[in-house]
Order: C-alpha cells, then sequence, then structure tokens
C-alpha cells in the first residue's frame, strides 16, 4: 500500500536516538546512548541504543531492534502504521494506493480504531467550532468554565450533537465499517439503529503518549441524575485502561524538566492545571494506579506527587495501589487540596504560583499519611491497631532497600515513634515481610534469570559503551552468522560485473555448510532478493523486512562482531563435538573451489575497497572451506577405518595429507586475521 519509493525515503531519514529518544530518556555514553530499558523493569539503565548501527539492546532483558521494530514493540504500531508515523515525524509525503473496502475491512482492528478515532476528534473538533449547536452549547460551556480557545485546541476538545446519530451518519458516509465504529464505543446498537453514544457530550479525547487518540471521556452537560457524568471509551485493542494516562502526551516534557509528576483525578483538572502554566501533570480517572502506569511515569519521574481534593472519594482508590510504587522506587508524596474544591477549581482561585506554593509546603509523604489515616480510623481498638502495625511494616517492606536503604530506616524510626512502638520490634517485624516476599519472588522468577538480568544491568551501567564492548557482550558467535553478516554488510558492493553478494553466494553453493537455521532463511531471501532486484539492494532490505524474523535476525547480525571468532576457532581446532554430516560435493569439485576459486580475482577487487571489506569476505569464507575441509577430513577418517586395498589406502592417506595440508593453510591466514 506504502510505495517503494516512499519506504526507501523513510528509511533513508530514520533517526533512531531521535526516535527512541522520544520514548526514553537518553545520555550519551561513549559512542552509545544509554537509558533505563522500556520494555522491562529496572533502576540501572542496560537499555543501548548504537545510532551508528541503528539499533538497540536492552542488555538487562535481552530485547533488540531496529528504529521500526522499537515503534512496534513499545507504541504496539503495526509495521506499516510505524512507517506512517514516521513519514509524518519526517514530513515525508506518504505516496500509497488507496486501499479498497475490501483491504479496508482488512486492516488489522487496531489500526483501524487508531484511524476512526482520529476521524472523531476531527469530527467533533469541527462541531465544537463551526456549528452553532457546537458554539453554542459545547463551547460556550467551555468558556463559561474558563477554558482558554488555545487550551481547548491543544488538548483537542471536541462536542457530540444532541441530534441522534450525526456522528455516526458521518462515519457510515466516511464506509468505516459498523463493527469496529461498536469497537470504539462511539456508536451504539439501539434495537438495530445505529446511534451517536456520547449524544450532547463534550468530547475529550484521549492520547496515549505519542499522541494518538486511544478513546474519548465524553462529559454530560446538563445535570442529570439517570445518565453518568462521564462515558469513557469501552476496552478494546487500543483503550486499556490500566495503561493510560490522561494527559501524558502533553506532559512529559514537562515532567521530565521539573523532575516530578502531578497526579490528579479528572480530565478537567489536567486541563486547567495546563492551562495555567503547570504542565507537568496527568489524570489517572480516579482510581487506584496500576502498575502498568506507575512504570509510564517511572519512564520520566522518581517523583510522583499525588493532588487530590480532599474529599475524594479517590483517595482510598488511590492509596491503595501505592504499595507497588514503593516497589518500583518511586517517591510518593500526597497533597489534599482544601475547602471541596479541586484542583481544576482551586488553580482557577488562586492561580498557578499560589497553587504550586501550595503543593511544595502541603505534601505529605505517603506512608505516614496513610499511617496517620489508618491509626485514625483504629482509634483505641487494639486489635486494630495491631492491624496497623502490621500493614505499615508491610508497606515499609516493600521500599526497594538496594536503592533506599536509609529511607527504609528512617522510615521504620519515624513510624515507630507515630504508634509509639518498639523500634527494633517494627524492625524484626519488617524483615519478615521481606523475607516471606523474597520466597515468593524466587518462587516466581527463576532465581538465575533474575540475577543474570542484575548483573547485566550493573555491567552495562558501569561500562562505557564503544561499539567493540557492545559487539562483545551481544555475541553469540558463529561463523555462519559472520558469514551471514558479511553478506548484509558488503553483499551490495560492486565486484567486477557482479556485486560481491553473487560472489559470496557462489563460493559457497554447498548449503550443507550451514546449520543455522535463521542463516538459511537469509541467505535464501537473499538469493531471491537477488533474482528480482540486483540494484536496491542493500541491508535495509532486511533490517527492514516486513518479516519480523528476518528483520530481529538482520539486527542482531548487524551487531555481530566479527572479531569475536576466537571461540568458534577453539571449537574448531578440536574435532569432538564436531558435527559429522554427510559430504555433498564431490571431492573434485571441493578441491577446486578452495584452491583454484577466484582467489585472485577476488583480491584484485578487494584492494580496490576498504581494507576490512577485504579482511572480511575473505575470512568469512575461508571459516566455511576450512568447516569445509573439517568435515572432509573426517570422513576420511571414517573411511580409513574401513578395510581397504592397499591402492584404496594409500589414496585415502594421500587425501588425508592434502586436506591437512589445506588446513594449514587457511587456519594459517584466518589466524593472521584474527590475532591482527
Ligand atoms: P470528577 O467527577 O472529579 O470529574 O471525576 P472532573 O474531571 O473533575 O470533571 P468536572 O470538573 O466535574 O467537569 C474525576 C474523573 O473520574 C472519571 C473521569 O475520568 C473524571 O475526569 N469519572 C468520573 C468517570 O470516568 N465517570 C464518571 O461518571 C465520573
Ligand atoms: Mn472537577
Amino acid at each position: 500500500m506504502i510505495s517503494q519509493n516512499t519506504i526507501q525515503q523513510i528509511l533513508g531519514r530514520i533517526d533512531i536516538i531521535d526516535v527512541v529518544g522520544g520514548f526514553v530518556k537518553l545520555k550519551k555514553r561513549g559512542t552509545n546512548y544509554l537509558g533505563l530499558c522500556p520494555f522491562h523493569n529496572e533502576r540501572t539503565p542496560s537499555f543501548t541504543v548504537s545510532p551508528s548501527k541503528e539499533i538497540y539492546k536492552c542488555f538487562g532483558c535481552g530485547k533488540s531492534g531496529n528504529t521500526i521494530s522499537f515503534l512496534m514493540e513499545h507504541e504496539k504500531y503495526s509495521y506499516v502504521d510505524s512507517l506512517r508515523w514516521l513519514a509524518n515525524r519526517y514530513g515525508i509525503e506518504i505516496e500509497e494506493n488507496f486501499a479498497t473496502d475490501e483491504q479496508r475491512q482488512q486492516m488489522q482492528v487496531a489500526d483501524s480504531l487508531y484511524i476512526i478515532n482520529n476521524f472523531a476528534q476531527q469530527f467533533f473538533s469541527k462541531t465544537l467550532f463551526e456549528t452553532e449547536d457546537g458554539r453554542n452549547i459545547g463551547l460556550s460551556y467551555l468558556k463559561e468554565r474558563g477554558f482558554r480557545e488555545d487550551i481547548i485546541k491543544k488538548f483537542q476538545l471536541g462536542y457530540n450533537p444532541e441530534a441522534r446519530d450525526s456522528f455516526t451518519k458521518a462515519a457510515i458516509a466516511a464506509q468505516y465499517n459498523t463493527e469496529l465504529l461498536l469497537k470504539t464505543g462511539l456508536v451504539a446498537n439501539r434495537n438495530d439503529q445505529l446511534m451517536d453514544n456520547y449524544r450532547g457530550r463534550i468530547i475529550f479525547p484521549v492520547h496515549n503518549h505519542s499522541g494518538k487518540v486511544l478513546g474519548f471521556g465524553a462529559r454530560i452537560l446538563k445535570t442529570n441524575d439517570k445518565a453518568p457524568k462521564y462515558i469513557n471509551t469501552p476496552e478494546n485493542e487500543i483503550y486499556v485502561k490500566s495503561k493510560i494516562l490522561y494527559g501524558s502526551y502533553f506532559a512529559r516534557i514537562a515532567i521530565d524538566k521539573a523532575d516530578e509528576c502531578l497526579l490528579v483525578e479528572g480530565y478537567t483538572d489536567v486541563i486547567s492545571l495546563h492551562q495555567s502554566g503547570i504542565e507537568n501533570v496527568v489524570a489517572s480517572g480516579g482510581t487506584s494506579l496500576t502498575i502498568d502506569q506507575l512504570r509510564l511515569i517511572r519512564k520520566y519521574t522518581n517523583n510522583l506527587t499525588i493532588v487530590y481534593d480532599g474529599d475524594a472519594a479517590g483517595i482510598k482508590a488511590a492509596l491503595r495501589g501505592l504499595d507497588l510504587a514503593l516497589e518500583e522506587g518511586l517517591n510518593v508524596k500526597l497533597v489534599l487540596i482544601p475547602d471541596k474544591e479541586d484542583p481544576d477549581s482551586y488553580v482557577n482561585k488562586v492561580g498557578a504560583s499560589a497553587f504550586n506554593e501550595f503543593v511544595r509546603s502541603n505534601r505529605k509523604d505517603f506512608i505516614l499519611f496513610q499511617l496517620e489515616v489508618a491509626l485514625k480510623d483504629a482509634g483505641s481498638d487494639s486489635t486494630k491497631k495491631s492491624e496497623v502495625v502490621n500493614s505499615i511494616a508491610e508497606t515499609i517492606s516493600k521500599i526497594n532497600k538496594a536503592e533506599d536503604f536509609t529511607k527504609q530506616q528512617d522510615y521504620i524510626k519515624q513510624c515507630s515513634e507515630i504508634l509509639k512502638i518498639d523500634e527494633g520490634g517494627l524492625h524484626a517485624l519488617v524483615n519478615k515481610f521481606i523475607r516471606n516476599k523474597i520466597s515468593t519472588q524466587e518462587k516466581a522468577l527463576p532465581f538465575e534469570e533474575a540475577r543474570s538480568h542484575e548483573e547485566n544491568a550493573q555491567k552495562a551501567a558501569a561500562t562505557d559503551y564503544d561499539d567493540a564492548t557492545f559487539n562483545l557482550l551481544f555475541k553469540d558467535e558463529l561463523q555462519e552468522k559472520e558469514f551471514a553478516r558479511v553478506l548484509l554488510e558488503h553483499g551490495n558492493k560492486k565486484w567486477n560485473t557482479g556485486l560481491v553478494a553473487e560472489f559470496m553466494l557462489d563460493e559457497i553453493l554447498d548449503e550443507g555448510l550451514f546449520d543455522n537455521a535463521d542463516v538459511l532463511k537469509l541467505i535464501s531471501e537473499y538469493k531471491k532478493a537477488l533474482e528480482k532486484e540486483r540494484t536496491i539492494l542493500n541491508k535495509n532490505l532486511f533490517v527492514y523486512s516486513d518479516d519480523p524474523a528476518i528483520s530481529s535476525f538482520a539486527v542482531s547480525l548487524l551487531n555481530f562482531p566479527y572479531e569475536a571468532s576466537e571461540h568458534w576457532k577453539r571449537e574448531f581446532s578440536s574435532s569432538t563435538g564436531y558435527q559429522k554430516k554427510l559430504f555433498e560435493q564431490s571431492y573434485e569439485d571441493f578441491i577446486r573451489s578452495v584452491t583454484v576459486g577466484n582467489e585472485n580475482e577476488l583480491m584484485t577487487f578487494l584492494k580496490m575497497d576498504e581494507d576490512k571489506t577485504h579482511i572480511e569476505i575473505e575470512s568469512a569464507l575461508n571459516y566455511l572451506k576450512l568447516k569445509k575441509i573439517k568435515r572432509m577430513l573426517l570422513e576420511n577418517q571414517v573411511d580409513l577405518e574401513k578395510n581397504h586395498t592397499h591402492e584404496e589406502y594409500r589414496t585415502l592417506t594421500q587425501t588425508h595429507e592434502h586436506l591437512k595440508q589445506m588446513e594449514r593453510e587457511i587456519s594459517g591466514k584466518l589466524g593472521a586475521v584474527i590475532i591482527k
């Protein structure tokens, strides 16, 4: 659907640091960049991005890939959607063939939901600003509440008219599929009639943290006891409530800067604070925070400040999930807005600087706050009081000790004072919870795995990654992969009237030499691509293959160190452990290919190229030749052990000598290359 030309343009513009850096806070480390891995939970950064190789790799969890696979993994985009996103970012116009109805229906559901949501958002905004009802009812309501037009536009607010199906009609006219429309929650089916679900409501689009519309909150205008104040998008492929923080798209830069994230309950709280200039704020929608939401916050800061109205029913709900925040290493503070105000009304009343000042001077520590509330609840009931002691001990036990050892000690001290109990006793109780936690964790997660993640993370943190170390850490060395890598790296370079790839592939007619399934697949894809189109053939073709298996393999190869073949060399010099395989090529053919070959021609060509290219191609081929020789020696050995005529025996020993001689020669060359 997207033209090849457009794809090439996009690939030519990709800047992995720019793209990944938009989602992960990256710091320059040597030639690479380092940050906290967005794919697993870590405190020490081990997520490394190499701008020169255009790939990322996490040394903690092992995830790796290129810019496109990052978008696919992190943003849950499809391959095509990632390309669209990049095109949009780099201002590249997408050339494409229009989708037919059938194709439209075949699009992945998630893609379609984004498209419909985008259409809906534009429809609602247009309605708000450009229709009579929109202006008279919707816009005037928002203005009455004090929202400025620029902020209404920034948050892309809209209006869904009272009429039963104005949006539905527009969506049907634009040929959106009914089933999907129902899935978005924008359209409802009442007695076999499609109608707008958010009739007469103000629309708050909910964006993901890269600005795409995941769904909507729709607020009623009239006071109506029967209808809910807000209707929200139902859970679907893209709207997963537990992973959404309203406002994160607009807040992330400010959160990063302030190194603090304010958490409020509602849509209007976020928008009003923004309008007043306080932008490091997101909303949870009034429910308790989930682990995914906490991790989203922790990508930007360790400091979470919850700002709720004093009598919010939401406080208890919000507090419930917060033990998780401690485990995530977040510092949680709590601020309660007084006098039945909420952050929205309060900032409108007192202004930004007074609001900030209030937050600064009224932040309460979350653990101590929780303790006070629980103690008040318990009153003089001694059973309840001992429950409080237990639960606070459990909470304290969740503070991540490695990072916050003194913090844990401080809490034990302060809480025992508040509770008027013996500090040592509370200490022992906390330790009991820690022990329990460790033993359940050990059951849940293979210990070795956890330990190696941690060790890798520490190694990564301690190392300045130059490309060589980057490579070494990533090694999974096999001469076959080295061959494939050289093929990718240099295959498209010219050689005589052809390409290096053609030469290399000719040299290894015998694919029986390859055991690695990925390598075989890549070689066969390469051959196919060569047959189709020789001129555009380059490594990007594989790195950005829409077959994720090939793409990730290609990425891993470009990471694969050519020097790291020491291990392989060792493996090779002992014939034990070397798999016997049937030798398919005839002895004569083989001798010809090894001894005569095209070596002279190759050398002439290679001398014109940069030195490394020549060394790499030669050594990749030599390894394979050596492998072939080893294999023949083994075959010959097996043969020798059988009964033979004197004549046969002599031929076999001569063959043996000949092979040994070649083995020495090639090993010599390889040694010179490897040791350098
Ligand atoms: P609030 O009732 O505080 O709403 O609910 P609000 O955002 O402050 O709106 P205004 O200022 O009264 O206009 C807080 C949040 O709880 C969720 C919404 O996310 C809302 O923003 N909520 C509330 C619902 O999802 N459904 C409801 O019926 C009510
Ligand atoms: Mn409100």
